[in-house]
């Protein structure tokens, strides 16, 4: 305490432990705040792509509805009806061969849509684990399409999307984790494109590493900048767009999965973010 007191720029251990615990403690809250506007992102991007086909499945049931009601009607009427002629006169009000093309129709885009919810849900439960913790053999082009399905919201007014896929093996991440690093490469190189854009999504291995490229024709970063971007806090968007964590925490799931995350970059033509991670984990990660 005294020895403190006489040189109050070299703390004693107790308060050097006491300082690298609040780091710690604020490090972690900056995570969990990044990821609940991962979540939050997340949120809006699902609710926008699965309202449009909810929408019209809903409108072909009221439609389907008053199609059968005519059904009905024309069914009953085989114990009421005179004659053939009062039933042909039913079948002809009821427009009888358009309401069967159209029933036909309306049942297949029904079908469609639904089918697009169930990716979006099957979807949003590869990300739900973004609590899970254990490392585990995981297909990555499978979290990549999942990802790009999150996204495709935020993307798709803004770039074409290349994938150039190579070979490669299962490797052992927290995929729920690996997919929120491409998330907030995605969601990057979107929003450095002012108009419309590419979006090239390159995999290569080498056998015991893969890495993964995110390219974008935005921007670019300047020099001055590309030495910052990994700080926490560091943005050039305004605010409300930029929160500054997104890559410092994926820096620090690169790191925890013992890989690198590292951009290249030309101002004015576009930015290339490389992940590459071990496709083994080392003993004490793998067994976590
Ligand atoms: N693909 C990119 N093209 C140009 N600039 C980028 C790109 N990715 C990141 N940046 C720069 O890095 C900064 C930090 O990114 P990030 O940590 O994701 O925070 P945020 O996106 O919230 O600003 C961005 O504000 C931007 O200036
Ligand atoms: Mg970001």
């Amino acid at each position: 305490m005294k020895a403190s007191l006489m040189n109050p720029s070299r703390p004693s251990p107790q308060e050097q432990q006491a300082l690298s615990e609040k780091l710690e403690q604020a490090n972690r809250q900056l995570m969990q705040s990044e990821k609940l506007a991962a979540i939050g992102q997340l949120a809006a991007g699902v609710a926008h792509e699965i309202n449009n086909p909810v929408g019209y499945v809903y409108s072909n049931l009221q439609s389907l509805e008053a199609y059968l009601n005519d059904l009905f009607r024309l069914t009953e009427a085989v114990d009421s009806a005179q004659s053939l002629d009062d039933l042909r006169l039913i079948k002809h009000n009821i427009d009888y061969d358009y309401l069967r093309e159209d029933l036909k129709d309306l049942l297949a885009e029904s079908r469609e849509g639904i089918e697009r919810v169930k990716v979006i849900i099957s979807a949003m439960k590869d990300f739900s684990h973004i609590e899970e913790d254990e490392f585990k053999p995981a297909d990555l082009h499978r979290g990549i399409e999942t990802t790009l399905n999150v996204v495709n919201n935020e993307l798709k007014y803004k770039a074409e999307v290349i994938r150039d896929f190579g070979e490669l093996p299962e490797i052992e991440c927290i995929i729920s984790q690996v997919n929120q690093v491409v998330m907030n490469l995605l969601v990057n190189a979107a929003h450095a494109i002012e108009d419309y854009g590419r979006i090239t999504v390159r995999t290569r291995s080498t056998g015991h590493q893969v890495a993964i490229e995110v390219e974008d024709t935005g921007t670019g970063i300047s020099r001055e900048h590309l030495n910052r971007i990994f700080d926490p806090f560091f943005t050039t968007k305004p605010i409300g767009k930029g929160t500054g964590l997104g890559l410092s925490l994926s820096f620090s799931i690169v790191e925890k999965h013992n890989g690198r995350i590292e951009a290249d970059s030309q101002p004015g033509q576009g930015t290339c973010f490389r992940v590459t991670l071990p496709v083994r984990q080392p003993e004490k990660n793998s067994h976590e």
